[in-house]
């Protein structure tokens, strides 16, 4: 990515750097300051660039906090998170930008006076060309850890959970996501929409995990994407479109999408049941709802949609869905490489509370499914207490639940269900189990 012009430089820089704050100190997500990054830049150059430096930031925050930690004298002040977060951005642009060093050096000076901390000068200065001196032997020094670049309560977490598979997870959860697109089937089919991209001068592929999968190489603009207003296809990753197969939903049937928002799986089930279904998709987030319908709308589907928290036992109506999916709330673990601020925002107690309010969705869901009805519960984290310890202990808690083993071929076999890990077969990481139940 170049930068853009010298006269707005400094201004990209800085609306990253104030991004990146919203982010790592006041809990916002990489979504929400994107729209205020793309409200105050309108080239769409500068833009990019912007994002570039603050999801490159989010991915590397721990090895840029090694590096920085060996550049400096002393650690800095706790208080001074400003300047530590405008030493990220310089030292991630010397180490993954083709910003010329000594652009990148003037820069974050520069960066300092609009800042209104003129000490720090200095100090900048005197880090960023100790790294350029010493940068061989600065990166050979880090230990292994900085190198994986996540908190280390998640690397001691994801190593537990899978011994024999934690590195291949950290390093794919640091890699760019693919945009993977899902082919509108009741509008087109696959190899007609591929054809149409290669017309336009794109490269794209199939992704073998689902029929509808077609990954583009290129990272384009979707709104245009032939065919993004008529509903030809949706953005959705290959992992996230095993979901509407696995429900093995029937035209005709009454299914519910607990936790729906903002509508990807929902859509996906009614358009390989020909939209012929009675469908009631729910999140408790009303502006989320509004994203279902919205897709909905554009995708020419039907559904009623609702706003109710599915953890709440009133909101639901008993044995009354045919086929009920759960895409759990979770920590998100599955998803770090196309969401890499999940590393900042995630804290290592948020777990327990996201197990429990699982279990309550997840209890609340059983109470609405037919006799022989099937669930399906998701998530995209890769922690086993969201995954298969739930699903263990939401087996023992009742005896009419049995597992329905998938018979697939990707991802790892779990005691119950199965985990796709990310970086598998080019997908973001997600869990599965069916269960049915009987009488
Ligand atoms: C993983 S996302 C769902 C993604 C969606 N299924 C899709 O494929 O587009 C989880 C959703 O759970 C919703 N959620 C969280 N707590 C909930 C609750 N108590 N009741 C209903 N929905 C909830 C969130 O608002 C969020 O939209």
């Amino acid at each position: 990515m170049s930068q853009p012009d010298n006269n707005r430089q400094a201004a990209t820089r800085l609306i990253a750097l104030r991004a990146l704050m919203q982010v790592m100190f006041h809990g916002q997500s990489l979504s929400t300051v994107r729209e205020d990054v793309y409200t105050k830049l309108t080239e769409p150059r500068d833009r990019g660039f912007s994002m570039e430096l603050v999801q490159g930031v989010c991915r590397w925050r721990w090895k840029l906090d090694a590096i920085l930690l060996a550049c400096l004298n002393k650690p800095l002040r706790k208080k001074e998170k400003e300047i530590k977060l405008l030493l990220y951005l310089a030292l991630y642009e010397l180490l993954a930008m083709h910003t010329p060093d000594y652009a990148v050096v003037d820069e974050a000076v520069k960066l300092t006076r609009k800042l209104s901390k003129p000490w720090a000068k200095a100090l900048v200065n005197a880090v960023l060309r100790n790294f350029l001196r010493e940068s061989e032997s600065i990166l050979a020094s880090l230990d292994e850890t900085a190198g994986y670049s996540h908190p280390s309560w998640l690397i001691e977490r994801i190593r537990a959970d899978w011994p024999n598979h934690w590195q291949s997870v950290l390093q794919h959860n640091n890699e760019r996501a693919p945009l993977t697109l899902r082919v509108n089937r009741l509008r087109t089919t696959r190899q007609d929409y591929l054809t149409v991209l290669t017309e336009h001068g794109l490269t794209a592929s199939v992704n073998a995990l689902s029929d509808d999968a077609i990954t583009l190489t290129d990272n384009v603009d979707i709104t245009s994407l032939p065919g993004f207003s008529q509903g030809l296809f949706s953005v959705q990753d290959a992992g996230a479109q095993l979901a509407a197969p696995l429900l093995q939903c029937e035209q005709g049937m009454s299914v519910l999408d607990l936790c729906a928002a903002p509508g990807g799986k929902t859509c996906h089930v009614l358009e390989s049941t020909a939209n012929k279904i009675e469908m009631l998709a729910v999140d408790v987030d009303a502006t989320r709802v509004q994203r279902i319908e919205q897709n909905l709308q554009r995708l020419q589907l039907q559904a009623m949609v609702r706003v109710a928290d599915a953890a709440d036992a009133a909101s639901l109506a008993a044995d009354a869905f045919q086929r009920i999916l759960v895409d759990a709330p979770c920590s998100a673990t599955g998803v770090i490489r196309r969401h890499p601020d999940i590393k900042s925002l995630r804290q290592a107690d948020d777990i327990e509370t996201l197990v429990a309010l699982q279990a309550a969705i997840l209890n609340n869901a059983w109470r609405s499914l037919q006799l022989d009805g099937l669930l399906l519960y998701v998530t995209c984290s890769v922690l086993r207490d969201e995954n298969s310890l739930q699903m263990e202990r939401f087996l023992q808690q009742h005896s009419d639940a049995v597992e329905q083993p998938l018979a697939v071929d990707w991802g790892q076999a779990c005691s119950v269900g199965r985990q796709l890990l990310p970086g598998e077969q080019d997908a973001d990481g997600f869990y599965y189990c069916l269960v049915r139940k009987c009488g």
